[in-house]
């Protein structure tokens, strides 16, 4: 089961990085799972040069990861209560493919922060954004991650009951990329 992992964050010591980073050691055994290409040079969509130059190297590079993958988690930050720009740019560009990568694809969200609401507002603004690419979006268990500084240690989630709730997610995400496989 190959799973990509997409960081909402461009920050080097991002909490989201350090999140993905514990995944292997909490999912079950069949999921392998790889980061996906960087998108942090991505200039801003804008339709004309689409049209006349196409899409950038790093769309190619990231729709052909999203098409090669049985699945994708997301762990991204809420920037003002939605979707940080950069993720959201990246997801404007692919929403432009007539060979659709998200179509269907299963797709497990995860955010953290240091706020005590652990980014769901920005959650359900990036819910909204896939609906419309029809992706399919596990609803729950969901991983919102709270009061990040105490639970963060050298990297990784450390904190236990986060980890519960990551692990749990990561056993109905496996459910659903199974059947969606099938
Ligand atoms: C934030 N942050 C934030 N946090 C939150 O809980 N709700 C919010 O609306 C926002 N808005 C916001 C906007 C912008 C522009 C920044 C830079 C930050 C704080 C954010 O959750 C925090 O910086 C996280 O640490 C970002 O995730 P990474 O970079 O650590 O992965």
């Amino acid at each position: 089961m190959k799973i990509l992992m997409i960081c909402g964050s461009l920050r080097k010591g991002s909490f989201h990085n350090q999140l993905l980073n514990t995944l292997p050691e909490l999912s079950p055994k069949e999921m392998e799972f790889v980061g996906a290409p960087s998108f942090s040079n991505l200039p801003l969509l804008n339709m004309d040069d689409l049209d006349a130059i196409g899409f950038p190297a790093q769309i190619d590079a990231l729709s052909a990861a999203i098409e090669a993958a049985d699945g994708i988690v997301i762990a991204a930050p809420e920037y003002n209560h939605s979707v940080p720009g950069g993720l959201k740019n990246a997801l404007d560009w692919i929403s432009r493919r007539s060979d659709q990568p998200l179509k269907d694809k299963p797709v497990a969200l995860q955010s953290v922060s240091p706020g005590p609401v652990g980014g769901a507002r920005g959650q359900m603004a990036m819910r909204q954004t896939l609906l419309f690419f029809q992706a399919s979006v596990l609803v729950k268990p969901e991983v919102l991650i709270g009061l990040a500084p105490q639970k963060f240690d050298e990297m990784r989630l450390v904190d236990p009951k986060s980890r519960e709730f990551v692990a749990a997610q990561l056993v109905a995400f496996a459910d659903l990329v199974q059947s969606a496989k099938a």
